[in-house]
């Protein structure tokens, strides 16, 4: 039996991943970030408190687990020491906190860039979260980046930090306009920044190698979702980081079987935030209801979700791409009273029936989807664990998702809290 398991996004992120990740930790001895910085938001709420977690993997809550935030993730470190110090200040217990060493910097000019680059796409924008991810995955790629290591050699962060600031500066008050940033003030911050972090930064991908060589539990922990990933997502509305179930290997520094059994979390809707394509996206009232049932808002910039129906032509090219073995279906509740239900089967497109994903930007305009109506269901679902006390029509809800998709759905959210959740299956076979 498999002692690793994954947790991928099966859409646009938001899936409701953190409590999913936060209900599976404390099986796991190991849990490892991956990909993905500040962007990122998981949210877990324990007996009321809620937990916001940008960096940190959530599995910081249970004493003992080794919590490593991996080589391919980007941190904006003196953003990651206001994290550690809010979650200091619950309570949590750091001690398990691991933070690569290879991990890039995001630095103040990669979310000034980030910013002046949408402003100056306008309505063309992306809809990044600005938190500078992009700008820096593109410095990671063009070998200029600055690295946490980096951090702990003054010299040598000093020059690449004039170097880069140099570099951007030009492009920031030549291109965009802007004022350009100081060198000391960046230089002191990151240095104060440098020394909060100093006690958690280790050769992360040595640590999980070792864990994985005495069959410990590791849980690979992934964030925003496989629509965003930046080479199967929906391009160029995507995020710059591998965020399919394919950047464990790399980006915890393990070897591509390590990943284990996947686990696919996907809302029993569809959210997205940002601009790009959305086939089943609920337009006026209907959309609008469905926000405010779902209460659906950013974690990160507490910007409204755009909402749809369920896309099962979207959602199979997740499970596929990520070797989804099992899935893990949130916000049931949601649904409730909502009415009846739409799930797209099928895109249409030129009068064609196809069921792969478009790769250009037309293909996405020209299609529509073709939809199957379900019936919906009243009553309030929050925090049902037993399936038996589900609505029958909610029950062939999730039936109909599994059979199509052609895999279990072993765990169904039914609410914040870290237990309203029913189990179904065999969750990560640890
Ligand atoms: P970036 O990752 O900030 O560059 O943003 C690129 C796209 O990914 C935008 O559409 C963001 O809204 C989206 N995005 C990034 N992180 C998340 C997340 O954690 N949840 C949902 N969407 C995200």
């Amino acid at each position: 039996m498999s002692r690793t398991a994954t947790i991928v996004g099966l859409q646009w992120g938001d899936e409701g991943k953190g409590k999913i990740l936060d209900g599976l930790a404390g099986e796991a001895e190991v849990v490892v970030r991956y990909q993905g910085g500040g962007n990122a938001g998981h949210t877990v709420i324990v007996d009321g408190t809620k937990y916001v977690f940008h960096h940190v993997p959530t599995g910081i809550l249970y004493p003992g687990v080794l919590c490593a935030i991996g080589n391919g993730t980007v941190v904006d470190v003196p953003a990651l020491e206001v994290e550690l110090d809010e979650l200091r200040g619950q309570g949590v217990d750091l001690s398990g906190l691991r933070i690569s060493s290879r991990a890039h910097c995001v630095l103040p000019y990669h979310r000034a860039l980030d910013e002046a680059r949408e402003q100056a796409r306008g309505s063309a924008g992306i809809g990044t979260t600005k938190r500078g991810i992009g700008p820096c995955y593109a410095d990671k790629a063009s070998r200029t980046g600055i690295r946490v290591a980096d951090l702990f050699d003054p010299p040598r962060f000093a020059e690449l930090l004039r170097r880069n600031l140099d570099e951007k500066n030009a492009i920031l008050v030549h291109l965009y306009r802007t004022k350009p940033l100081e060198f000391e003030p960046l230089l002191d911050e990151y240095r104060r920044a440098a020394d909060a972090i100093a006690p958690y930064v280790d050769d992360t991908a040595a640590l999980v190698q070792a864990a994985l060589a005495q069959d410990k539990r590791v849980l690979f922990e992934g964030a925003q979702g496989v629509m965003l990933d930046l080479d199967h997502g929906t391009y160029p509305f995507v995020t710059s980081s591998s965020a399919s179930s394919a950047g464990v290997a790399a980006g915890a520094g393990v070897a591509p079987d390590a990943a284990g059994r996947v686990l696919g979390v996907s809302k029993a809707y569809t959210t997205r935030v940002g601009s790009g394509p959305f086939p089943t996206e609920l337009h006026g009232e209907p959309g609008e209801r469905l926000r405010a049932l779902g209460r659906e808002y950013g974690a990160t910039t507490g910007r409204p979700r755009r909402c749809g129906w369920l896309d099962l032509v979207q959602l199979g090219h997740a499970v596929r791409l990520t070797g989804t073995r099992a899935l893990v279906l949130t916000k049931l509740d949601t649904l409730s009273g909502y009415g009846p239900l739409k799930v797209a089967v099928a895109y249409e497109r030129g009068g064609r029936r196809i069921d792969t994903l478009p790769a250009d930007a037309r293909g996405w305009e020209e299609l529509t989807p073709v939809y199957e109506e379900l019936p919906g269901w009243e009553g309030d679902l929050v925090g049902t664990t037993d399936e038996a006390k589900l609505p029958p029509t909610a029950r062939d809800y999730v039936r109909f998702v599994e059979e199509r998709l052609g895999i279990p759905a072993v765990l169904v959210s039914t609410g914040p809290d870290r237990r309203a959740l029913i189990q179904r299956g065999e969750v990560t076979g640890f």
